[in-house]
């Protein structure tokens, strides 16, 4: 018995999603927002958030444990992060993805075993509806999911606007930009970039506003169309982020065409995405995210650098390399 392994790994990984649920509802019930003015006593946040007594005081001590609150002599407050990222209050705000998440995804991703039996999305397009299709048609999950977008690549945003040699290149164009952080990120780092957020007709309002609100309008544009059936606009750099991913390996390809189609001679594609590492074995988040475009998608799911290096390829590119960039996403970049 004493050689015996211990099950507290399996048992630990088993109550996972107890600790994302928590962070979850912190963000749905406003937790982070309320205390960023000042910290608050167990009784007084109860209160503020309309909590009912019986399992309030773990709730909040369960987010201390999970390091996602301070508490000093009984009163609670955010840390660093929290502060900067869960405050609605903050244009640093993230939680747009959690409340994106809370709302979609966590409930979706129940489904997984049935996604996994079947093959088939388990969102709102089960039952074979096209995904964004039918996203779109509510206005308000159209802004949710947008905003989202905007929450989950701030990080990944930020590094590319540093990551990439953005000096040699004057013009961009951003392929499904969502709300358009990608092009605000690129254009508050460098003041001599103009760029285009490309994406359905829908998201044009979404766009501007949020363009608006940085007052970058002499500089970014928002293009709408469908990248399917109309041609990409053109310029010295085109990003795909997070696109691939949705869809079947055709249809990455005629993706990957049009870019090239789109780029001057010496023009680049960035690709970025939650790749897959090549051996298939490090990392896992990658993986379980693949699980999640199972989840959302009919055809998608994440690939690795090599398949992408290999697809742009056969597009044309004649040179590509790979790069980590932040957090789970890893960026290829093809130059024509
Ligand atoms: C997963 S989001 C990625 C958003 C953003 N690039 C990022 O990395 O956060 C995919 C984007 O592709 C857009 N999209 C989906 N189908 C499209 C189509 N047929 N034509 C143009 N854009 C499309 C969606 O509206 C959405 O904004």
């Amino acid at each position: 018995m004493g050689d015996q392994p211990v099950p507290d790994g399996i048992i630990d990984l088993s109550f996972a999603f107890f600790g994302s649920k928590a962070l979850l509802s912190a963000v749905e019930l406003g937790l982070f927002t309320e205390l960023a003015d000042g910290p608050l006593d167990a009784e007084t946040l109860r209160q503020r958030l309309g909590l009912h007594p019986r399992a309030s005081l773990d709730f909040f001590d369960a987010l201390f444990g999970l390091g996602l609150l301070e508490r000093v002599d009984g009163r609670y407050r955010n840390t660093t992060e929290t502060d900067l990222y869960l405050d609605r209050a903050k244009p640093s705000y993230v939680g747009a993805w959690l409340e994106m998440t809370n709302d979609r995804l966590y409930p979706f991703f129940g489904a997984l075993t049935e996604g996994l039996r079947t093959g088939q999305p388990q969102n709102e397009a089960k039952g074979g509806d096209d995904f964004f299709g039918v996203l779109y048609q509510d206005p308000a999950r159209l802004r949710q999911f947008a905003s989202s977008m905007t929450g989950v690549s701030m990080g990944t945003a930020r590094a590319l606007a540093r990551k990439f040699p953005w000096a040699k290149y004057r013009t961009f164009v951003d392929v499904g930009t969502a709300q358009g952080n990608l092009p605000v990120q690129l254009a508050l780092a460098h003041d001599d970039l103009t760029g285009v957020g490309f994406d359905l007709p829908a998201l044009e309002p979404i766009v501007a506003d949020y363009v608006a609100a940085f007052g970058l309008n002499d500089r970014l544009r928002f293009s709408a169309g469908d990248f399917f059936v109309d041609p990409l606009p053109a310029a010295e750099v085109l990003v795909m982020g997070n696109i691939l991913g949705d869809w079947s390996l055709d249809e990455r390809k005629v993706l990957l065409a049009k870019a090239y189609a789109a780029l001057p001679e010496g023009g680049a594609l960035i690709v970025y995405e939650q790749l897959i590492d090549d051996e298939r074995r490090e990392r896992a988040v990658n993986l379980l995210v693949s699980l999640l475009l199972l989840i959302e998608t009919p055809g998608g799911g994440c690939y690795t650098a090599t398949d992408c290096r290999s697809w742009m390829g056969e597009a044309g590119f004649r040179e590509t390399t790979v790069e980590h960039v932040a957090g789970p996403d890893w960026m290829v970049v093809g130059v024509k």
